[in-house]
């Protein structure tokens, strides 16, 4: 049985920050931001959004009356979720409307979460084939106001519909992955911005990528030229081009030039969004599959999964006929081109806005967030969803 992702989705906040006008505000050149990091926008989530909504707002328009039929699992990768207790995934059954003969959980390896969740879904079908399991990625990605890490943020998430026979991209079997105890990335439980050792990310980042490639030519005899595009976890866009660096040298003009031709092409959505954590990886999968005309069916595409402290993981898929004809590119341009940008300071003021912890009630003004699902306020430590478009 062939198993893999059947739809696939993303939905981002409606403000962003100019990156140009981040540097000139942090005393740094703009190119360093748009050349040495690799990022022309940053996603700046209002109060109104989080990352139950997020997810719920990028799965919303993606499934049909059939799919909410077939739905028996959801998992939700995350590492910015909102309750040490109960799952994302919970909320985003009940604002989706999807039927209660269903499994809902949460999954936490940092950025590897949404990984962990397709490889689960994955188990999932090979058991029950005619099910379906809804995976969603979503995270907003802090580092605090003007640290090194600032220019790396971003908020949004990827929604997944993984099944049998599936129309955009076949998973195949073998897969390659590695755990190791590092501290170059983690965020104490009591902490809503992340300890990061930059320096150090980025090596082991490199060093995962190098062990799980090499591990995955050895189990597969696959090569460079087996692969039309490889697409990274990408906390920043430059970070995956270091390490497709590491492996073309070597390689025929040819080789170089497609993958990176379409590393650049994969990195589009990402250089206007950020970093989105468990989403990264497959916000630049849905670049590429959006944004490169050229890619035929049939072309096998490397997937490279990294999360801090850390996991990491190499698989790959296969493109299947038609599946141009499920993406859904034109919203995604709409969604971008209707996005507003907010000043320097009016960022500053939404990244420090937080919902009240002591219990007292607050409500919120929904109206001026354009998404359908909503963060409407809290009361009695509840979060209040609103789903707007839900009848
Ligand atoms: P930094 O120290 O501010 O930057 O931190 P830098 O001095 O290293 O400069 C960055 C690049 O800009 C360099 O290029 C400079 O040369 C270049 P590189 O040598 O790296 O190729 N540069 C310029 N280029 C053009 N024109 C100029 C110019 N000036 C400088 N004028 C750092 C950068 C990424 C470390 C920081 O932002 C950070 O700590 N970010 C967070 C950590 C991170 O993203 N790590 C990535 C790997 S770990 C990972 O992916 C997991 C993660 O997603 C978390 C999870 O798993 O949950 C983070």
């Amino acid at each position: 049985m062939q198993i893999g992702i059947d739809k696939i989705n993303f939905y981002t906040p409606h403000l962003y920050v100019d990156m140009n006008k981040l540097a000139i505000a942090r005393n740094q050149e703009p190119e360093k931001f748009t050349i040495g990091i690799g990022q022309d926008e940053m996603a700046v989530a209002p109060i109104t959004q989080d990352p139950v909504t997020l997810a719920a707002n990028a799965a919303w328009n993606m499934l049909d009356e059939a799919d909410k039929e077939q739905i028996d699992f959801v998992i939700f990768g995350t590492e910015s979720g909102i309750d040490h207790s109960k799952s994302g995934a919970v909320y985003v059954h009940h604002l989706l409307g999807l039927k209660k003969e269903a499994r809902a959980i949460e999954v936490k390896q940092a950025c590897y979460g949404g990984t962990a969740a397709i490889q689960l879904a994955k188990g999932h079908i090979a058991l029950n084939p005619t099910s379906k399991v809804l995976v969603l990625a979503s995270d907003i990605a802090r580092y605090g106001l003007n640290t090194p890490g600032e220019v790396t943020q971003g908020a949004g998430a990827v929604a997944i519909l993984i099944s049998a026979d599936p129309r955009i991209l076949v998973l195949e079997d073998e897969v390659s992955y590695r755990t190791d105890e590092i501290m170059d990335f983690w965020r104490p439980v009591y902490s809503d911005t992340a300890y990061v050792d930059g320096k150090y990310s980025n090596e082991q980042y490199i060093s995962f990528f190098s062990h799980v490639w090499t591990a995955h030519k050895e189990k597969t005899g696959f090569d460079l030229n087996d692969f039309e595009a490889l697409c990274y976890h990408l906390p920043y866009t430059k970070m995956g081009l270091k390490a497709l660096r590491t492996i073309y040298d070597d390689k025929t003009e040819a080789d170089k030039e497609r993958l990176v031709e379409n590393y650049q092409i994969s990195t589009r959505y990402n250089r206007k969004v950020g970093n989105i954590y468990t989403a990264s990886l497959y916000l630049s999968l849905l670049s590429l599959l959006e944004q490169q005309e050229n890619l035929r069916d049939g072309s096998r595409i490397g997937l490279f999964s990294y999360g801090s402290g850390a996991v990491g993981e190499f698989f790959t898929g296969i493109l299947q006929p038609n599946y141009r004809k499920y993406l859904h590119t034109a919203e995604h341009t709409t969604m971008f081109e209707k996005r507003q940008e907010v000043s320097i300071a009016e960022y500053e003021e939404i990244f420090k806005q937080e919902l009240p912890k002591d219990g007292s009630t607050l409500d919120l003004n929904i109206e001026e967030d354009p998404a359908p699902i909503c963060v409407a306020g809290i009361k009695d430590h509840m979060r209040q969803y609103v789903n707007k478009q839900k009848v």
